[in-house]
């Protein structure tokens, strides 16, 4: 019995948890099948390639390794092109039981709408190739999950895997917080990153903080300090706030992606606030892209008071004054759409309020309300969800589903409708 087969059968069995080098082997099994000669690079897993502030020309690629690995570059090359290599650099990190070797490349001055392909290099050791497609000017497809927590992995797998799969065309991914149930456990980040590779392994992930993120093994808030060290995200030029939020660019479309852990964080970092919004502004302001969208963790609402909440306080005046087109929200665990709101009404114009439902085993209620447009049809038995968001110069269309496919959502918001 071939080694691969013997994995394959321990898996299907349920074993994977006993078992958990080899069931990282079998989520890797791609990825460590190198060509040319070289050795298989087996330490390398976690590979992401993170956005950057313009994915067009630029692209953040990290991975991890549980020991120091030597002479590590990036070879890439646009296909049927010349190699190109860049060197990482690495930081060792102490997270929680472990530590973890955390790489970092940075590919420059790419050519816009184009397919490259990039390995790993240490040495005589190198991973297989992987694509890299760089970002074009107008329509594009995203996954958007949310609160991706869990306390069996194996229900985001499921989620991202049949996402991926059912939209190998989609460019990038975001995750709207908690991505983890403890962000400070290593074994949580460990059985993420395994359940996420294969949707992680040619997209951009865009992630955004959530209130998971900002504690600690007690469960205490603390600083988001595993989470700033495994995304090395796109500047915001603010002191003391690198990775709080920031914002890209991808085709037609600007994104903001906003921290809304002030109740968690405010003890740690003053002004957050402050100067988020200050940015936030700024960053606005010097944007000319068709679509102005919002990701943001925690919702506008509160369900049990049937009102708008103290997020809603912070941010809604804001959206309204900077024409935001659409805010996509998590941390409820359940779909809504809300339909476009205005200074805190139901409106024909103003911004479009989506609050995602889970991808994770994490199950809430929350009641019916007036607010909301669509719900998923049974609330005590909501499954986990996922949305595709289509973007062109003309539309962003949208559709949320369930992880076995049922249509829970379709909507379409034109330009200037
Ligand atoms: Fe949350």
């Amino acid at each position: 019995m071939s080694r691969r087969l013997f994995i394959k059968i321990l898996l299907s069995l349920g074993l994977g948890a006993y078992f958990p080098k080899l069931a990282e082997a079998a989520r890797y099994e791609n990825l460590h099948e190198p060509q040319d000669g070289y050795k298989p690079l087996r330490q390398v897993k976690f590979l992401r390639q993170i956005v950057t502030k313009d994915s067009r020309t630029a692209r953040v690629i990290m991975w991890q390794s549980d020991e120091e690995l030597n002479g590590v570059q990036i070879e890439y090359q646009l296909i049927g092109d010349g190699a190109n290599f860049c060197a990482a650099t690495f930081e060792i990190f102490q997270q929680d039981d472990a530590t973890i070797y955390i790489y970092t490349c940075t590919l420059e001055n790419l050519k816009p709408e184009s397919l490259y392909r990039f390995r790993i290099i240490a040495e005589n050791s190198a991973t297989s190739w992987q694509n890299l497609r760089t970002a074009g000017y107008g329509n594009f497809q995203m996954l958007i999950f949310s609160d991706s927590q869990c306390v069996n992995y194996d229900v985001w797998q499921k989620v991202a895997d049949t996402a991926a799969k059912k939209y190998p065309d989609a460019e990038l991914f975001t995750v709207i917080g908690d991505l983890v149930d403890n962000g400070q456990a290593a074994y949580q980040w460990r059985a993420w990153y395994l359940a996420a590779a294969f949707v992680l392994s040619e997209r951009i992930f865009a992630p955004v903080m959530g209130n998971h993120e900002c504690y600690n093994l007690d469960w205490l808030n603390y600083l988001p300090v595993d989470y700033l060290h495994q995304f090395n995200l796109p500047s915001n030029g603010v002191k003391n706030f690198g990775g709080y939020f920031y914002s890209f660019d991808y085709g037609a479309a600007h994104f903001f992606v906003l921290n809304t852990q002030f109740l968690e964080l405010d003890m740690f970092t003053k002004n957050l606030q402050d100067e988020q919004n200050y940015w936030l502004r700024r960053d606005a302001a010097n944007t000319n892209r068709r679509w102005k969208i919002v990701l943001m963790h925690k919702d506008i609402y509160d369900y049990t008071a049937d009102n708008f909440n103290d997020i809603a306080e912070i941010f809604m005046p804001l959206f309204d004054e900077l024409e935001i087109d659409v805010v996509f929200t998590g941390h409820l665990h359940t779909y809504r759409n809300r339909g476009k709101i205005f200074q805190q009404k139901k409106s024909a114009r103003g911004t479009l309020y989506i609050l995602c439902g889970r991808s994770g085993d994490q199950k809430y209620v929350e009641r019916n309300s007036q607010i909301d447009d669509v719900t998923a049809p049974n609330l005590n038995t909501e499954p986990e969800s996922y949305i595709t968001l289509d973007v062109s110069a003309e539309s962003l269309a949208l559709t949320c589903q369930t992880v076995d496919g049922e249509i829970l959502d379709k909507f379409k918001l034109m330009r200037n409708a």
